[in-house]
């Protein structure tokens, strides 16, 4: 199959819905096997289905994984590499946010941020790269947030979880050249998308004035959509981004410009 990542397999967390789903579609339209594997068994199964619809069967897989769990990765792993044939991509993608601010955040929301977003990265980087070095070139692709890289007032978990993203990507960066691996990692950090996460906002102010509200703080002027970001992921999982390791892409409309 023709395409800009044909022969890649690429394994993709969060993959249910938002910006996991729209990045296996986008790879998968450009010739890559894609494994979906999110804690809503059901949602990956969906988006796993309607890329077999449209790609044809075995081109797309789904597996129920808590990405804060290290027995369930390895395993996971395990299976999409055999199921795949390989394993040449990793998106760490799944995430989550909680708001309060640093006197009213709770200890216990503090660490289910810092888990699925942090612990996630270093548990699937980890146990991934076995792999990865199996099938190289390769490229570990973390979503990070703009918001790992400007602080609000009110998110101190999300800030620091994907900051802590952006820095891990790095790292892992070096860790693979000095090993001699071609395994790139790169992070992207987005702005606001429109996706699911972005529903506790459109439920407080009802969608047109939720998304007017963050379009007002873009200097592009509107919030992003999935396929803009899901772009960035091809670049990255493609060889064309074949010399670019330890970066960040930003797609933010503008915002870290100011
Ligand atoms: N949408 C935005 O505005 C935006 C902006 C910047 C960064 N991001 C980041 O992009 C990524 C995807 O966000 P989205 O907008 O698609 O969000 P989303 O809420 O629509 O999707 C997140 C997915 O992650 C899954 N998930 C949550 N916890 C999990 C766990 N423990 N194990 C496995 N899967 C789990 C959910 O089931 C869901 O399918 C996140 O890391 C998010 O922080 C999003």
């Amino acid at each position: 199959m023709a395409g800009r990542v044909a022969g890649k397999k690429a394994f993709i967390t969060g993959g249910a819905q938002g910006l996991g789903a729209a990045a296996a579609k986008r790879l998968a339209e450009e010739g890559a096997k894609v494994a979906l594997a999110d804690i809503n068994l059901e949602g990956v199964r969906r988006t796993a289905a309607a890329i077999e619809a449209a790609h044809g069967a075995g081109t797309a897989f789904a597996y129920l994984l808590d990405v804060t769990r290290e027995d369930q990765w390895i395993a996971t792993l395990e299976q999409a590499n055999a199921d795949m044939g390989g394993l040449s991509v990793l998106v760490n993608n799944a995430g989550i946010s909680r708001g309060g601010d640093i006197e009213h955040l709770s200890l216990e929301d503090w660490k289910a941020v810092m888990s699925v977003n942090v612990d996630s990265v270093f548990l699937g980087t980890k146990h991934a790269l076995k792999h990865l070095r199996q099938n190289q070139p390769g490229s570990i692709i973390n979503i990070s947030s703009i918001a790992g890289l400007i602080a609000a007032h009110n998110s101190p978990a999300y800030n620091a979880s994907k900051a802590a993203v952006w820095l891990l990507s790095k790292g892992i960066a070096l860790h693979c050249a000095k090993q001699g691996l071609d395994v790139r990692s790169n992070s992207i950090h987005p702005a606001f998308v429109d996706t699911p996460i972005l529903d506790p906002l459109r439920q407080r102010f009802g969608k047109a004035e939720a998304e007017a509200k963050l379009a007002r703080q873009v200097p592009l002027g509107r919030i992003g959509a999935p396929e803009d970001i899901a772009n960035a992921v091809l670049y990255l999982a493609s060889d064309e981004s074949r010399f670019m390791t330890g970066a960040e892409l930003k797609l933010d409309g503008g915002i870290s410009a100011m």
